[in-house]
């Protein structure tokens, strides 16, 4: 499989991750988790650490990454726990989805991609919402400073408003800025939005 510099980067914090048994969920994680119920696609997994949470109040979830540490150590968990959590190991810039979800979960990914590839992939998950169904998308967008996780040649700062552009015809249930400081005084801005897809008769 084509890794580019920051799944290597992603992949190295996971393994350290593990031999530290640090399993929280992030805010963005935290924040999600509530919207979710029935068959769920989290699509850049990390660790699994909401893959975990969400199966443990009765989703069914499939959990997609391209780091080995994090899927080596979502399947060993999934079996230890038996909790219906499904990984794969995929590069996600070009994975073809076979199935609607209940939850579509992006946090964090798509910014690791070449902006045009980037607004593909958003588009084919939103494809890949059932109607009446939600997506969870969350970004880094311009007045980031931080880049020490991006690889030199793919990533993409979303425009502030792309992410609202991009589900104006769905029923938004949050949508926020969110800054967090990074080393050598620097920024990381996201953008996060939880939607609703209509339903067709509606
Ligand atoms: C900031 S982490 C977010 C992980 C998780 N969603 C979370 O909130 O903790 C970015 C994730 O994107 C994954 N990633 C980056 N490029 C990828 C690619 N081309 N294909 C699949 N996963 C990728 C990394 O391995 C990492 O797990």
């Amino acid at each position: 499989m084509n890794t580019n510099d920051s799944v290597k980067f992603f992949d190295a914090q996971f393994q350290q991750q593990v031999r530290d048994r640090d399993f929280r969920l992030n805010p963005f994680e935290l924040a999600a988790l509530s919207y979710l119920h029935g068959r769920v696609l989290d699509y850049g997994c990390g660790l699994g650490n909401l893959a975990f949470a969400a199966a443990r109040r009765g989703c069914s979830v499939v959990a997609l990454d391209a780091s080995p540490a994090a899927i080596a150590h979502i399947e060993q968990r999934a079996a230890a726990e038996a909790l219906s959590v499904h990984a794969a190991l995929a590069d996600l810039r070009n994975y073809q989805l076979n199935e609607e979800f209940d939850a579509v979960v992006c946090i964090g990914l798509l910014m690791f991609f070449d902006c045009p590839s980037a607004f593909k992939v958003l588009s084919n998950l939103q494809a890949h919402v059932r109607e009446g169904g939600l997506a969870v998308v969350n970004v880094l967008v311009e007045g980031t400073t931080y880049f020490e996780m991006f690889d030199a040649r793919d990533h993409c700062l979303f425009p502030r408003t792309e992410l609202a552009s991009r589900f104006a015809d769905w029923r938004i249930l949050r949508s926020e800025f969110s800054d967090f400081e990074a080393p050598g005084g620097r920024n990381k801005a996201f953008a996060t939005i939880v939607a609703r897809k209509p339903r067709i008769d509606q």
